[in-house]
C-alpha cells in the first residue's frame, strides 16, 4: 500500500496543470507544515528563528517546470533578492536552488547566464550555493554545468543521490574538484534501469558514497532523516578522526524538528533545508510520497478547516 501511495504521490508531483493551479491559489492542505511561507519576508523571519536555536539554513525559492526564457529569469532575480535579504538580515543561510527553474530545458546559454548572474551576487556576500539534484534524467546536464561553473567560483556545490547506481562513480569522478556535496537518498520516480529499486540496497549505497567522500577528505552534507544513516555517520567520524568541521547533518524544514534540535545539542552542525514561495506544489507531494503518513496530517488539515 504504502509503495502504491509514493506512486501516485510521485505521479502527482509532475503534473502540470496541478502545478499551475496550486500556485494561484496560495499555501493550501498544510503545505505550510513544510513550506516557510510564499515571500522573501516570510522566509526570512523562518531562518531567523531557526538562527536562534543554532541551526543553520539552506534557503530554497520553490520553482519547476518552467517554460519560459522569462520565468527562468524572474527565478534568478529571485534567488539574487533572497542572497541581498541573508546580507542584509546577517543570516547564516545558505541558498538551493534547481537548473530547471533557471531555464535547464530551455538551453545551456540561458542556465549559464542566470547561474553567473546568481554566483556574483552570491560571491559579493559570501553565500553558498547548492544546485540540487533533480531527475536522473537530467543528472548529467547537472554535473555538467557544475564542473563548468566550478571553474569560476568557489562557493558552489551540488548533491548526489545514492539511488543512482551511477553515484559511486561520480563521488570518485568529482574528487578533483574538492566538491563540497549534499548527499540524500533520492527523491524521484526512477526506473530500475538507472536506480536501486530496494531500499536496503540505497541505504548500503549512501553510507558507501558517505564513507568515500570523507575519506576524500571532502566537506560532506549529510541530509537525512534517517536515524540508521545518522548514527552510521557519527561512528564513522569518530573510528577515522573526521574533524566536525569536515561534515554537517542537513533536515528538511518541518520534519523531525526533535531530531535536528538533539543534533544542536550533541554538537554537531545542522542545516535547516528552507523551501519558500507560492511554486510549492511539487516540493508538498515529494515529501507526502516519502511519507504516506503525512496524508493523515494533510486530510486534518483539509477536514479540520
Ligand atoms: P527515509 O525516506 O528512508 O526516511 C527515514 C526516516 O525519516 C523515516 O522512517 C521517517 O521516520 C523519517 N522521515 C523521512 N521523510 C519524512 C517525512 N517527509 N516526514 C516525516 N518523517 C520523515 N532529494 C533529491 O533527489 N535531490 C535533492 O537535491 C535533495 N535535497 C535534499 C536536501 C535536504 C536537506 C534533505 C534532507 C533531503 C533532500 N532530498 C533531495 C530528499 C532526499 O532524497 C529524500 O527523499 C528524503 O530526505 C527522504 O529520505 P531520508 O534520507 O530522510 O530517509
Amino acid at each position: 500500500m504504502e509503495k502504491v501511495l509514493r506512486n501516485f504521490f510521485l505521479f502527482l508531483s509532475k503534473n502540470r496543470f496541478f502545478t499551475k493551479i496550486a500556485k494561484r491559489y496560495g499555501l493550501r492542505f498544510g503545505a505550510g507544515r513544510f513550506v516557510a511561507g510564499e515571500t522573501v519576508p516570510n522566509a526570512v523571519e523562518t531562518i531567523k528563528i531557526l538562527n536562534r536555536k543554532g541551526m543553520a539554513v539552506t534557503i530554497d525559492h520553490l520553482g519547476e517546470f518552467i517554460d519560459s526564457e522569462q520565468e527562468a529569469r524572474h527565478a534568478a532575480d529571485e534567488c539574487i533578492e533572497a542572497i541581498n535579504a541573508i546580507a542584509q538580515h546577517n543570516l547564516d543561510s545558505q541558498l538551493s536552488l534547481k537548473l530547471t527553474s533557471m531555464g535547464l530545458d530551455i538551453s545551456e546559454e540561458l542556465v549559464l547566464e542566470n547561474m553567473r548572474k546568481i554566483l556574483e551576487a552570491a560571491q559579493k556576500h559570501d553565500v553558498f550555493v547548492t544546485i540540487d539534484m533533480e531527475d536522473q534524467a537530467r543528472c548529467g546536464k547537472t554535473l555538467e554545468l557544475f564542473k563548468e561553473l566550478k571553474k569560476d567560483y568557489d562557493h558552489i556545490g551540488t548533491v548526489l543521490q545514492a539511488y543512482l547506481y551511477r553515484t559511486a562513480e561520480d563521488v570518485a569522478l568529482l574528487n578533483e574538484y574538492h566538491p563540497n556535496l549534499r548527499l540524500v537518498k533520492g527523491a524521484y520516480k526512477e526506473s530500475p534501469k538507472v536506480a536501486f529499486p530496494e531500499k536496503s540496497d540505497v541505504d548500503e549505497n549512501y553510507k558507501k558514497i558517505i564513507k568515500l567522500h570523507l575519506e576524500n577528505g571532502n566537506y560532506t552534507a549529510i541530509a537525512t532523516h534517517d536515524d540508521a544513516i545518522i548514527e552510521y555517520t557519527k561512528q564513522l567520524v569518530e573510528e577515522k578522526n573526521i574533524p566536525r568541521g569536515q561534515f554537517e547533518f542537513q533536515m528538511l524544514y518541518g520534519i523531525r524538528v526533535e531530531r535536528q534540535e538533539e543534533l544542536v545539542k550533541e554538537g554537531y552542525k545542522m542545516r535547516v533545508y528552507v523551501p519558500y514561495g507560492n511554486d510549492w506544489y511539487g516540493y508538498f507531494m515529494r515529501r507526502l510520497a516519502e511519507r504516506p503518513a503525512n496524508v493523515a496530517f494533510v486530510l486534518k488539515g483539509v477536514i479540520g478547516k
